[in-house]
C-alpha cells in the first residue's frame, strides 16, 4: 500500500489528501483529560470508536485510562488483537453470529457489553454459556438521547435477568454474565451550544440514573458503576456523584463542531489535533479548488473549517463534491496559489477517521514539523 508519507520527512512531503495528527496537540489533550479524571476521582474509559487505533488507545491507557470503549464487535476484536486488554462494547449487539464472537473474545480479554432487551440478554447468555466464558454487562438506560436504552423503571428487571445468568463460584460469577452497572450516555446533550443547556440536560440524566439505581437496588441487586459522558458534558457527569466512569472520545482530536460549543466553566481546554492536509489543484479568479472533498472528510456535522496557520483571516470552504473542495476568500483576503497547502479541520472526527486508512503523525507544528513514526488504523 502506498503510504502518504515516510518517517522523518518534513510535513511538506505528505501526499494529499491526508489525515494528519498534530501529535503535540494530541498529547496535550490526552494529558488534560487524564488529569481531569484523576483530579475528580473518576475512572476514564475513552471512546476508541473515534480513532480506531490501538497505538492511540495504548497512549490513553498509559496516561491512566482503565481501558477503552468501542461501538462494534469488529473494533473490539481489532484492538484485542493489537494488545488492548480491557474493552467495553458500549452498545447493543443482537445478532447471534456477532454474539458468538463476543463470547469468544471474552475468553481473551476483559470484556464488557451493554444490553437493553430481554432477548439481548438471553442471546448473550446463550453465547457465553456455549463458549464457557464470563462477561461484564451494563444495562443501558435512555437518559434523553431517544436511541438505545430502557426506561429507568425497567432497569431492575433487566439487571435481575443478567444476574440469573451468572454461574457463581465462591460468590463471584466465574462463567456467564456479571451485572456491572448502568450505561447512561446522553448523546444529544453533547452538542447543545450553551454550557447551561448541557448542564440542564445532564441534571435531568442524573435524575433518571438515580431512578434506575433505585429500580436495581429494589430488585435486591447492587449497582457497582454508572458509566457514560462525552466531550461536551463530562464535567457535569463528573460533578454528579452518581457517575463513576467517563467515556469521552472526541476531546483527543477536537473537531470543528465541538469547537463551536461554548466552553463549560472549569472544563479543560482542548485543541484541534486532527487535520486534513490538502492542496490547491485548480485556481479561478474568485475561487480556488483543493483536492479534499467528501471522500476526505465527513459532512454530517457540517463542512470543514479552513485552518489558518499564520493567523490570517480564514478562507471559506464551500461544497465541491466527492473529491473537490471550493475555497472562497472574504474581501481583502488572497486566495492560495496553485499547489499551495491548505489545512482543514473536519466537522466531525469519528466518521472522518473512518474514511482513511492511515494517520500521519507530525511533531513540531503543521507548518514545519516532521513525521516521527507510523500510527496505523486498527480496523
Ligand atoms: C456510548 C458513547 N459513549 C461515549 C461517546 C463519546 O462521545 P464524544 O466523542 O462526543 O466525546 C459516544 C459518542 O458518540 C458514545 O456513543
Amino acid at each position: 500500500m502506498d503510504l502518504p508519507a515516510r518517517v522523518g520527512e518534513g510535513v511538506e512531503t505528505i501526499d494529499t489528501p491526508a489525515l494528519v495528527i498534530d501529535l503535540d496537540a494530541m498529547d496535550r489533550n490526552l494529558a488534560a483529560m487524564a488529569d481531569f479524571a484523576r483530579a475528580h476521582g473518576m475512572r476514564l474509559r475513552p471512546h476508541a470508536k473515534m480513532h480506531k487505533c490501538a497505538a492511540i488507545a495504548k497512549l490513553q491507557i498509559a496516561a491512566g485510562a482503565v481501558g477503552v470503549c468501542v461501538q462494534k464487535v469488529s473494533e473490539a476484536e481489532a484492538l484485542a488483537d493489537a494488545g488492548i486488554g480491557d474493552i467495553y462494547i458500549s452498545n447493543e449487539v443482537i445478532a447471534e453470529t456477532k454474539l458468538a464472537r463476543v463470547a469468544t473474545l471474552a475468553g481473551r480479554v476483559k470484556l464488557a457489553i451493554a444490553v437493553d432487551s430481554a432477548l439481548g440478554v438471553q442471546r448473550l447468555a446463550h453465547a457465553v454459556k456455549a463458549a464457557g466464558t464470563a462477561l461484564d454487562v451494563f444495562v443501558e438506560i435512555d437518559v434523553g438521547q431517544g436511541r438505545c436504552g430502557v426506561a429507568p423503571a425497567a432497569a431492575g428487571a433487566l439487571a435481575h435477568q443478567v444476574v440469573s445468568h451468572g454461574q457463581p463460584e465462591r460468590g463471584l460469577p466465574a462463567t456467564g454474565l456479571r451485572f456491572a452497572g448502568l450505561q447512561a450516555y446522553h448523546g444529544r446533550a453533547q452538542h447543545l451550544r450553551s454550557a447551561a443547556e448541557r448542564e440542564a440536560a445532564i441534571r435531568h440524566a442524573v435524575a433518571l440514573v438515580r431512578a434506575a439505581q433505585a429500580s436495581v437496588t429494589s430488585a435486591g441487586i447492587s449497582c457497582p458503576l454508572v458509566t457514560g459522558a462525552g466531550t461536551g458534558s463530562f464535567v457535569y457527569e463528573a460533578a454528579s456523584a452518581v457517575y463513576g466512569e467517563l467515556q469521552p472520545g472526541s476531546y483527543l482530536f477536537m473537531d470543528a463542531d465541538y469547537a463551536a460549543n461554548d466552553a463549560a466553566p472549569r472544563a479543560p481546554r482542548f485543541e484541534h489535533a486532527l487535520f486534513i492536509k490538502s492542496q490547491v489543484m485548480s485556481r479561478g479568479i474568485s475561487h480556488a479548488v483543493i483536492d479534499a472533498g467528501h471522500k476526505s472528510h465527513a459532512i454530517d456535522s457540517g463542512l470543514p473549517r479552513v485552518w489558518s496557520l499564520a493567523g490570517a483571516p480564514p478562507l471559506e470552504f464551500s461544497n465541491g463534491g466527492d473529491e473537490h473542495g471550493i475555497l472562497l476568500a472574504p474581501s481583502g483576503v488572497t486566495l492560495p496559489e496553485l499547489g499551495a497547502t491548505v489545512w482543514l479541520v473536519p466537522g466531525h472526527c469519528d466518521p472522518t477517521v473512518n474514511l482513511h486508512t492511515h494517520f500521519v503523525g507530525v511533531r513540531g507544528s503543521l507548518a514545519a514539523g516532521r513525521r516521527p513514526r507510523d500510527v496505523y488504523l486498527a480496523d
